[in-house]
C-alpha cells in the first residue's frame, strides 16, 4: 500500500488550480444513464471515485471514454439496472443509480452501502421518497429490489440529505406529473445537477424558499456537454493549509462565493483573502486566533472540512471547540492528530481542542479522505517528517495531491 512522507514546511507560496467537484460529478455521470445519448462532462477530476463510477457506469452497459478531463458518457446501450455489492461498499455514492434505474428502466437492484469509516449512514429518505413516488421496493440479502413506474409526489425530508435530494431529482425527471421536493438540499453540487439535468431537457426549478419542482418530461436530449464546478472542499482545504502553515497563496479556478463561510472562517482566524472573479488569494503570517467552529448544511461550514479546520486548531492561540451537527461520529482524525502532538478532548459530538505551539511528525494513519486531508496539512506544518500510510482514502478524493502541494512548496513524497 502507498503511503506519504511528509516534510516540515516554512510556509506555502504560490499558485494552485483547483479541479472539478468530486461531489458534483458523481451524481452527473449516474444522470446519464436516464436517457440513452452520449454525454460529455468536462472538468472532471480523475479520482479514484470517479474512476469507480466510470466502471459501475460500464457493468451497467455504457461506454466511458476518458480524454484528459473529459468524460464521455455513451449510454445508449444501458441495459443492467444493477449495482453489486462489491463496489458500492468502497463508495457510496453508487448508491445515486438507483434514481437514474427507476427512471430509464423501471426497476433496480441496488447493494445497500452499510456504515463508514466514520458511523451509520442510513438511505432511508432515498427510499421512503421512492415509495411515495409509487416505486415497490423489497430488501433482500443486502440488496435494495425496486420496481414500478414513477408518478410524480410530494417529498418531505425530515433532515436536509444531499444524496437523497438527488437520487429523488433523478428519479423524477420523466415521472409522470409534477414532484415537489421540500427541505431539499442546498448545496451546490444539488444545482449544479439541476443545472445539467436541465440541459437533458428536464424542467426542474429551484423556488426561493429551496424547494424544488420538478415537472416530468417524456423525452430527453440524447447530447449535451457540462463543464463540472470547481471544488469548494479540495479549495477549502488548500486554503486551511495555507493557514495553518504560513504563506501567500493564489488558488485558481474557484467559485468564492460557495466558499463565503470558510473564507469568513480563516479571516476571524487571522488570515487575509483577496477576492478577483475565479480567484482567491490567501496571506498567513501569524500563528491562527482560536475560532469556535459548528458545521452544517450549505450555506454553513461543510462537515467535509471539518477535520481540516480541526487540525488549524490544534496549533492556534488558545482554546476552541469543533461541532459537527451533520456526522456526529466523524471524528477519527482526532487519534491520528493526537499522534502528532495535539491536545483535543471529544464529548459527544464536540471537540475541545488546546491549541499547542508546534505539532512533532509522526507516523500516522488515513482512516477517510478527509480525515486523510486533515493529516496531510498537520504533517506539512509539524516540525519533523510525517509518515501517513493508506493513502488510497486521499486518492479518492484529491487529484494529483502532492504534485499541488509540489508547486507551492509543500514537499509530500508517495512511497510505493
Ligand atoms: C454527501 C457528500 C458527503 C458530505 C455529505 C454532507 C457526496 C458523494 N457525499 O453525502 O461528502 O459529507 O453530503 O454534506 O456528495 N441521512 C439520513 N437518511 C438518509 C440520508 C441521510 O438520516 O437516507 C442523514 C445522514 O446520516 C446525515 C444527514 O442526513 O446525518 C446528511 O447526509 P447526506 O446529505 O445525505 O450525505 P450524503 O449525501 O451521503
Amino acid at each position: 500500500m502507498d503511503k506519504f512522507i511528509i516534510k516540515s514546511t516554512e510556509s506555502l507560496n504560490g499558485e494552485v488550480s483547483i479541479g472539478g467537484a468530486k461531489n458534483a460529478v458523481l451524481p452527473l455521470m449516474t444522470a446519464c444513464i436516464i436517457n440513452p445519448g452520449t454525454y460529455t462532462i468536462n472538468n472532471v477530476p480523475l479520482l479514484r471515485d470517479t474512476l469507480t463510477m466510470a466502471k459501475l457506469l460500464e457493468m451497467v452497459g455504457a461506454k466511458v471514454t476518458i480524454k484528459g478531463n473529459t468524460f464521455k458518457i455513451n449510454t445508449k446501450n444501458c441495459n443492467t439496472p444493477y449495482a453489486p455489492y462489491d463496489l458500492v461498499k468502497t463508495m457510496r455514492a453508487s448508491f445515486y443509480v438507483l434514481g437514474p434505474f427507476m427512471s430509464r428502466f423501471n426497476k433496480a437492484q441496488v447493494s445497500l452501502p452499510g456504515g463508514c469509516a466514520w458511523g451509520p449512514r442510513p438511505v432511508d429518505f432515498h427510499i421512503k421518497a421512492l415509495e411515495k413516488m409509487g416505486a415497490k421496493i423489497e430488501l433482500a440479502g443486502g440488496y435494495i429490489n425496486a420496481s414500478g413506474q414513477l408518478k410524480g409526489a410530494d417529498i418531505i425530508f425530515d433532515k436536509s440529505s444531499v444524496g437523497a435530494t438527488g437520487n429523488v431529482l433523478m428519479a423524477a425527471v420523466k415521472a409522470k406529473g409534477v414532484t415537489r421536493i421540500l427541505n431539499a438540499a442546498m448545496e451546490p453540487e444539488i444545482d449544479c445537477l439541476i443545472d445539467f439535468l436541465n440541459l437533458m431537457g428536464a424542467d426542474i426549478k429551484r423556488n426561493q424558499d429551496g424547494s424544488v419542482i420538478i415537472i416530468g418530461v417524456s423525452s430527453l436530449n440524447d447530447k449535451v456537454e457540462f463543464d463540472v464546478i470547481p471544488d469548494r472542499i479540495e479549495a477549502g482545504t488548500f486554503m486551511i493549509a495555507v493557514a495553518m502553515c504560513k504563506g501567500n497563496v493564489t488558488l485558481k479556478n474557484v467559485e468564492p462565493k460557495h466558499l463565503s463561510i470558510v473564507t469568513n472562517k480563516l479571516i476571524e482566524a487571522g488570515a487575509c483573502i483577496d477576492i478577483e472573479n475565479n480567484q482567491i488569494n490567501i496571506k498567513m503570517d501569524r500563528r491562527p486566533n482560536s475560532i469556535d467552529m459548528t458545521t452544517s448544511i450549505y450555506p454553513g461550514f461543510p462537515t467535509d472540512l471539518q477535520a481540516q479546520w480541526m487540525a488549524l486548531m490544534t496549533i492556534a492561540n488558545g482554546s476552541s471547540s469543533v461541532t459537527d451537527t451533520i456526522y456526529t461520529d466523524r471524528f477519527t482524525h482526532i487519534a491520528e492528530l493526537e499522534r502528532l502532538g495535539a491536545n483535543i478532548h471529544l464529548d459527544n459530538n464536540v471537540a475541545h481542542i488546546n491549541g499547542v505551539n508546534q505539532l512533532y511528525g509522526a507516523p500516522v494513519m488515513s482512516t477517510d479522505i478527509r480525515a486523510s486531508a486533515s493529516l496531510v496539512i498537520a504533517g506539512l506544518a509539524a516540525d519533523s517528517k510525517t509518515e501517513i500510510s493508506r493513502i488510497y482514502h486521499i486518492d479518492r478524493g484529491y487529484e494529483n495531491i502532492e504534485q499541488k502541494f509540489d508547486q507551492i512548496g509543500g514537499s509530500i513524497v508517495r512511497k510505493k
